[in-house]
């Protein structure tokens, strides 16, 4: 997200997000704030769908709530027409509630349990199994109308190590060697719609890259349906479009990646026979991360020889900096416009070392009382937090479409933090 984007602005020295004075909203609403832009969201929305569409008709999102899954974003999707992957019973119940119709929901879990995958098909979700020994625990109790496997292409590319979800090193999918016995087991057991998946990893700025997952997916496809003998009513290239995180980074081309993917995608569709089959994508963060800041308040400054800023957003709030090393720009709300004055490392309350959100980066001189605003804060932000240290997670804000302010999840409380213990005096 650029500074001197429509969304983020420098007036007289403070922040504005979405045409608001963020130092304000931090005073009204408090710390931590997550504050997202509706019309940021229907931007990303139409922008891939548009790209996509204007290529392919058959074309499906399904967004993937685990980048942020409140159900006000979910719904502002879903009344566009947009579906859902859902990774859990949890966000399962979350889709439900933001109103997305079952049959546009994917329910892609891991090393769930039979409970889980009854769940889902009393509820006529579709899933996506992981392996072969999902589906038949699965099959134990009932066998779905719709089967999708995930396929491990054998490779998978992400911006950091731990956000790659395919290839030898990868948990997730089946490799093409052991797919054929998973279809032919669902056609053996009365299957008549089929899908196919595979999701290569996170955050990637390269449209060749998602080129060549479909051509791969499309080519496993192929034989599949030839060697079995099934048609693919859907196949899904997973998520993965990323944003830039620093400054300099470059935007993803979002018309040359739908270009390129829907080019591919014709070709392995016409090399194998494959008809007309959806073409299905689920971003998670390139619908949202650039949607939403996050103000923090400075508590202490350390200034020895190293120079601490000492906040309410540490990685309870973000753990992505200490998880994966990821990169958040900084910028001080009150101060905006103001040079940077040497390096700080900007931390939490957290009671660890690896508790912090930026480290050694060039920031103007700050002071107790100031307000930070993190960017790009929409994507596996509020979704990944968590207690720590008992403290409450934080608040979210929606600013709507007519700049009306929602809040859409109230800031946890201490007794939150209590709910579920059971203290035996
Ligand atoms: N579909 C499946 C099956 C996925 O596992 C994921 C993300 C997505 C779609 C959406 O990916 P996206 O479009 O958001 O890249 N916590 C990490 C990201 C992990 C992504 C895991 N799977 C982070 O903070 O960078």
């Amino acid at each position: 997200m650029a500074l001197s984007s429509e969304l983020i602005a420098n007036r007289h020295g403070r922040l504005y997000f979405d045409g608001i004075d963020a130092t304000v909203l931090a005073k009204k609403y408090g710390t931590p704030l997550l504050i997202t832009s509706e019309r940021r969201l229907i931007d990303n929305y139409s922008r891939i769908v548009s790209a996509f569409r204007k290529n392919y008709r058959n074309f499906r999102i399904n967004y993937a709530i685990k980048a942020n899954p409140n159900p006000n974003i979910i719904a502002i999707i879903a009344k566009r027409g947009g579906g859902t992957d859902v990774a859990s019973v949890g966000e399962i119940d979350i889709a439900l509630m933001a109103g997305v119709p079952r049959d546009r929901i994917m329910f892609s879990p891991n090393n769930v349990s039979a409970e889980d995958f009854r769940y889902a098909i009393d509820r006529h979700i579709p899933v996506n199994f992981d392996d072969i020994g999902q589906y038949e625990l699965a099959l134990r109790y009932a066998n779905p109308d719709l089967v999708s496997f995930r396929l491990n292409p054998g490779f998978g590319k992400g911006e950091f190590p731990g956000i790659v979800t395919a290839g030898p090193q990868a948990k997730f999918g089946i490799p093409e060697t052991h797919i054929m016995k998973c279809y032919a087991l669902a056609k053996k057991s009365g299957v008549k719609r089929f899908g196919i998946h595979a999701m290569g990893g996170s955050n990637v700025l390269s449209p060749e890259y998602f080129a060549a997952i479909t051509s791969r997916i499309t080519e496993v496809a192929g034989r599949i349906a030839k060697k079995i003998g099934i048609e693919f009513e859907f196949i899904d290239i997973g998520g993965g479009l990323g944003v830039p995180y620093r400054n300099e980074d470059h935007d993803l081309d979002i018309e040359r990646t739908a270009k390129l993917v829907v080019d591919r995608f014709r070709d392995g569709c016409d090399k194998s026979d494959l008809g007309n089959p959806t073409l299905t994508v689920e971003p998670g963060r390139y619908l949202v991360a650039d949607t939403t800041i996050l103000l923090g308040t400075v508590n202490n400054v350390k200034r020895y020889s190293k120079t601490f800023i000492g906040t309410d957003i540490g990685m309870n709030v973000l753990i992505r900096p200490a998880l994966y090393n990821a990169h958040h720009e900084i910028l001080v709300a009150n101060r905006m416009g103001r040079p940077n004055s040497g390096k700080a490392t900007v931390v939490g309350q957290i009671c660890e070392n690896t508790d912090a959100i930026a480290r050694d980066r060039s920031l103007p001189s700050v002071s107790v009382g100031d307000t930070l605003a993190v960017l790009n804060a929409g994507a596996y932000v509020y979704s990944m937090s968590n207690q720590y240290n008992s403290i409450p997670r934080p608040m979210e804000l929606l600013i709507t479409k007519t700049g009306k302010e929602l809040v859409m999840r109230r800031r946890e409380t201490k007794e939150d933090v209590l709910r579920t213990v059971i203290f035996h005096k």
